[in-house]
């Protein structure tokens, strides 16, 4: 080794010893005869001095660095003077005097300061990445995500699990998204698909007889890419045999339990984790994945509102929508701005504006629609929403239940924000269970899987499957951790018949069905075991433990909102002899 000490794990105990250090030179500080420096390597920062008369070559040597120069310096520790302790780094206490020095590399002036956590553009970040990881912010994310994986490998070990790797050239494996596809240059006109999950391979090592089955896997999904969705990503993947919903639960809680009283710096608000069915959920928060950090619960309005007499409410209850309100404490002064900013907000999201309902603190109360209610429906309205002298209530009505729900909680969030509502000093996770196996997509006029096409209905639903899609319930379940989805599963279909009935309802025929999925069609016949699992997202769960809105964050090497690497400039044309090669032309 080129050194035989670690910058940051100098103490005082180290104290006259002599140590020999390499790392970057992390700022620098020239007094004339006297140069600090602050060394940097994985491990944190220490201080060297080098002074010009008691080793003038060392300091020859150390006026030539600039910052991020690679250098290797050997030294004397020493206790600092008392006055000039540096409380605020772990070798604050010692510094290395230094008695000679080498440079082992330069480095031009970086485009961004590594030694300052200042706002840089993101795409300068990304293009010069191996910089920005740098960073010590940075370097302790990787590290945190290196520590989370270590943990979740040695706790499934301990529960028998076994970590098997899966190709990543298959066939379509579809969870929703559009497949990345690769041209194969020994079968002209024939692609492989990456997988968007390895769903069908772990489904099938559970027919292969392994039980428990566990994988750090990467995922491939060509979607609409957002803060908390990227292109490639990883899952810890998990499939177990003769298993039931609470199984896969008893094994999904504990470890997030451990990872987060490990590695998350906050104490998880309620255990064990409350439970919610999906119906629930949408009833209370108007979102599969709510934040639970903070209250704020919906409260419906319909039946009072619809028969209220007010046109408008009246009108989306008889189509049959819904009435509900939120109670914003304290917002009863909200500016008309505000008020405005709320709407805007709503109708983003399809509605078409809101009604508010101030209690204000002289005991009246101002309200839009006061004009059009019945003092009595007005009291009976604020009582419903057990709204205080202060708060305002915030209205949704609409035809379209799923409007409600999708503007309410928008502006659920966007308030619990707003109002410093969130409890940031928690980590709030919950399940959401008993998914509908059926979502219908108006776009493609057909019914499709909620979750994906092998999650099994809840047993007293099959018979629902034909007559009434929309009401099966699925044996689905999310784990949602402080308003993020960071993990989904489900107890799978394991025999043939419900397989095919499952495909029917997706409006996919036979045909199709053999086509892409005989294989394991097939493998359901020789023997397949009850099976079920789940995967979570490894880049969300980190991110949120390292308090990043954005999984980009806590990857390495991660793409753009619109999937390039902006380092490898790619993606990027090939050649026209690889295109050839290929069979591949392409069309303007
Ligand atoms: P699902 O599609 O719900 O389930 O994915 C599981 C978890 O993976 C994470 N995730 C993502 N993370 C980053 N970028 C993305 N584009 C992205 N998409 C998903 C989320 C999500 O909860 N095969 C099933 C699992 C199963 O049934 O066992 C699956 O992939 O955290």
């Amino acid at each position: 080794m080129l050194k035989d000490h670690h910058c940051g794990e100098l103490r005082r105990e180290h104290t006259g010893q002599t140590v020999v250090l390499a790392g970057w030179v992390h700022r620098r500080r020239d007094h004339g005869a006297l140069i600090f420096i602050d060394l940097r390597d994985r491990s944190g920062l220490v201080q060297i001095t080098c002074n010009a008369q008691s080793a003038p070559a060392a300091h020859v040597v150390l006026n030539s660095v600039r910052n991020e120069y690679v250098i290797q310096v050997t030294g004397v520790v020493q206790e600092r003077p008392v006055g000039l302790v540096n409380p605020n780094i772990a070798t604050g206490e010692i510094e290395v005097v230094v008695s000679a020095a080498q440079v082992l590399n330069e480095a031009r002036t970086p485009p961004f300061y590594i030694n300052e956590d200042a706002a840089v553009d993101e795409a300068l970040r990304l293009k010069y990445r191996y910089l920005d990881l740098r960073r010590p912010p940075m370097q302790a994310n990787i590290i945190l995500r290196h520590r989370v994986v270590k943990l979740i490998r040695d706790y499934l070990d301990q529960l028998g699990f076994v970590e098997i790797e899966t190709p990543m050239l298959i066939k379509t494996t579809p969870e929703g998204a559009r497949d990345y596809v690769v041209p194969s240059r020994v079968h002209p006109g024939e692609f492989y698909a990456l997988p968007q999950s390895p769903q069908q391979l772990k489904q099938l090592l559970m027919v292969a007889g392994f039980e428990r089955y566990f994988q750090i896997a990467r995922c491939f999904r060509d979607e609409d890419l957002r803060a908390d969705r990227q292109p490639e990503f990883t899952q810890l993947d998990l499939e177990m045999s003769f298993v039931d919903r609470q199984d896969i639960m008893a094994v999904i809680e504990p470890l997030y339990t451990r990872i987060i009283e490990t590695y998350g710096n906050k104490p998880i608000l309620v255990k064990p984790f409350p439970v919610l069915t999906y119906a629930e959920a949408m009833a209370k928060y108007g979102s599969d994945k709510p934040d639970l950090r903070f209250g704020m619960e919906f409260v419906d309005l319909s039946d009072l509102a619809g028969a209220s007499g007010f046109e408008l409410f009246h009108k989306a209850v008889a189509a049959g929508g819904q009435v509900k309100a939120i109670v914003a404490p304290g917002a009863a002064g909200f500016s008309r701005k505000q008020v405005d900013n709320l709407a805007e907000l709503a109708r983003r999201f399809g509605a078409q504006g809101i009604v508010t309902i101030a209690q204000q603190a002289d005991g009246s109360v101002k309200s839009s629609i006061a004009k059009f209610l019945t003092p009595e429906t007005m009291t009976a309205l604020l009582a419903r929403t057990q709204a205080a002298t202060g708060d305002l209530v915030v209205i949704v009505a609409d035809a379209n239940r799923s409007v409600v729900a999708r503007s309410l909680s928008e502006l659920r969030l966007a308030l619990g924000q707003q109002l410093n509502l969130i409890n940031h000093n928690v980590h709030a996770l919950c399940w959401v269970v008993e998914f509908p196996l059926l979502e219908w997509s108006a776009e493609e006029g057909r019914w499709t899987a909620m979750h994906h096409p092998f999650t099994a209905a809840m047993d007293e639903d099959w018979a629902l499957l034909e007559s009434d899609p929309g009401a099966v319930r699925a044996k689905a379940y999310d784990l949602v951790m402080d308003g993020w989805e960071v993990g989904g599963g489900s107890i799978r279909i394991h025999r043939r018949e419900q397989q095919q009935a499952m495909f029917r309802a997706l409006g996919i025929g036979p045909d199709e069905a053999e086509e892409k999925f005989g294989h394991l069609l097939e493998a359901f016949e020789y023997g397949a075991p009850p099976h079920g699992g789940i995967a979570t997202g490894i880049d969300r769960t980190v991110a949120i433990l390292a308090g990043t809105p954005s999984i980009r964050e806590v990857i390495a090497f991660p793409k753009t909102a619109s999937a390039t690497d902006l380092m490898f400039r790619s993606p990027s044309p090939i050649s026209p002899a690889q295109l050839r090669e290929l069979h591949l032309a392409i069309t303007p």
